[in-house]
């Protein structure tokens, strides 16, 4: 099939490789021109596990131009959807997309489908995208078709998450834009759930929300573990082999971060809030996980005075296998350390240019210089972590690193 995808970021960038992998003719749109010339050279302008090696086996056409989605049999909208000061969801990006494509409509003879990929909540397809789309004058369900189609690629495990995914969820507003979108994921034996716009757009937030909660859940009893010496880990592999519960999602630590979680959730949180729901259960999920960091401050003090004291830090990024610092536990750990007057020491695999950006004042090391500091905190669970040298030295461990048990004074947060 003919493709385009608009908005070349983490999702947009893994769904125009996997696509263009799975011999599909991909044409990719964004408006960063630097962005555009790597992915035309065959290199990925992120980190992402495998992506550059597909880039440079496929070839896409990124442009700036929307004219080059002319051709396309569906166009997916990538674009990103920030959150606003409230917490809820900025639709800037998409409704300018929608609008550029409205305009190409006006021109194309052939039937194309429009495809929301971009995580907006319930109602946001029908109601705002598809009445720009039919300023084009052009009639949805009859001159073109339109989908939401949610994705659930975790960062840095993107291209493996689209080539394996558990289900692909398309949300349609006829059933011939359905079965265009459908057709596409053909050779995935997975279910296809095929459900309305607004009930597509509810699964992806009512997923990352159930994410959340499972982890906040599996704080909180790890708070009371941990004061009553018990091993939340053992609890939660005894509870995960319930198939009714699961194992997964279980970690215990300091707590969610990233783009997607955070911004979700406090979407939904919004957009419940405009019907007069009070969701009082994702708020305790988001207030909980905004304290869980915290804990390792709490812990930290038990061992030293943070005033004139080195404390170095091992993780920046919100998860493993990324670069992305967004929403990252580090960033509020890290304004509490120098707050209290504390020289800050920091590592990360793949982080540290992105950190930068954010804390200009903090020291960039390597892994042992930051283990020369009067204590560690461990804020992510970079495999290489598990292959360095505590002894001797003073370690508070968010993210349950089995090696930095060797330290001379050792705290899990919720073990
Ligand atoms: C998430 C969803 O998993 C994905 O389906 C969606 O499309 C986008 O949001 P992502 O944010 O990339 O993906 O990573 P994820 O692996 O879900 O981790 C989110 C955060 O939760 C990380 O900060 C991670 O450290 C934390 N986490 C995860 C825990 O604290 N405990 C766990 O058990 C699992």
């Amino acid at each position: 099939m003919k493709v385009s995808v608009i908005g070349c970021g983490r999702v947009g960038l893994v769904v125009a490789a996997c696509l263009a992998k799975l011999g599909n003719k991909v044409v990719a749109v964004d408006v960063d021109k630097e962005k555009l010339r790597k992915i035309n050279n065959g290199a990925s302008p992120i980190y992402e596990a495998g992506l550059d090696e597909i880039l440079s086996q496929v070839a896409i056409e990124a442009a700036t131009d929307y004219a080059k989605i002319k051709e396309s049999d569906i166009v997916f909208i990538c674009v990103d959807t920030p959150s606003e000061e409230d917490g809820s969801m900025s639709l800037e990006h998409v409704t300018q997309a929608a609008r550029q494509i409205a305009t190409i409509l006006r021109e194309t003879k052939d039937y194309q489908v429009i495809a929301v990929k971009s995580t907006v909540v319930p109602g946001t397809t029908e109601e705002v995208i598809l009445p720009i789309l039919e300023s084009s004058g052009k009639r949805a369900g009859l001159d073109f078709g339109v989908c939401m189609t949610p994705e659930f690629l975790r960062e840095g495990k993107g291209v493996h998450d689209f080539m394996n995914p558990a289900r692909i969820i398309v949300g349609e507003y006829d059933r011939r834009s359905g079965d265009m979108v459908s057709n596409l994921y053909q050779g995935f034996d997975v279910p296809i759930v095929r459900v309305d716009l607004k009930t597509a757009e509810m699964i992806k937030y009512a997923s990352n929300a159930f994410l959340a909660t499972k982890i906040s859940f599996i704080n909180e009893i790890g708070n009371i573990c941990k004061q009553i010496g018990i091993d939340t880990y053992e609890v939660a592999r005894g509870m995960g082999l319930d198939e009714r519960i699961g194992s997964k999602f279980l970690n215990a630590g300091i707590g969610f971060g990233g783009p997607c979680l955070p911004k979700d959730l406090k979407a939904l949180i919004a957009r419940a809030g405009q019907i007069g729901y009070e969701p009082k259960i994702l708020e305790q999920v988001l207030d909980l996980n905004e304290k869980q960091a915290l804990r390792m401050i709490e812990l930290l003090k038990r061992h030293v005075t943070l005033e004139n004291s080195s404390i170095g830090v091992l993780g920046l990024s919100y998860r493993p296998d990324t670069d992305d610092a967004r929403h990252s536990r580090a960033i509020t750990l890290v304004n509490i350390l120098l707050e209290e007057g504390a020289s800050v020491k920091v590592y990360d695999p793949q982080a540290m240019p992105n950190f930068k950006e954010l804390f200009p004042q903090v020291g960039y090391a390597t892994a042992d210089e930051v283990l020369k500091c009067d204590a560690i905190l461990i804020l992510t669970e970079w495999e290489e972590f598990e292959q360095l040298d505590y002894r001797g030295k003073i370690v508070i461990d968010g993210r349950r690193i089995a090696k930095a048990r060797e330290a001379r004074i050792y705290e899990g947060v919720c073990w």
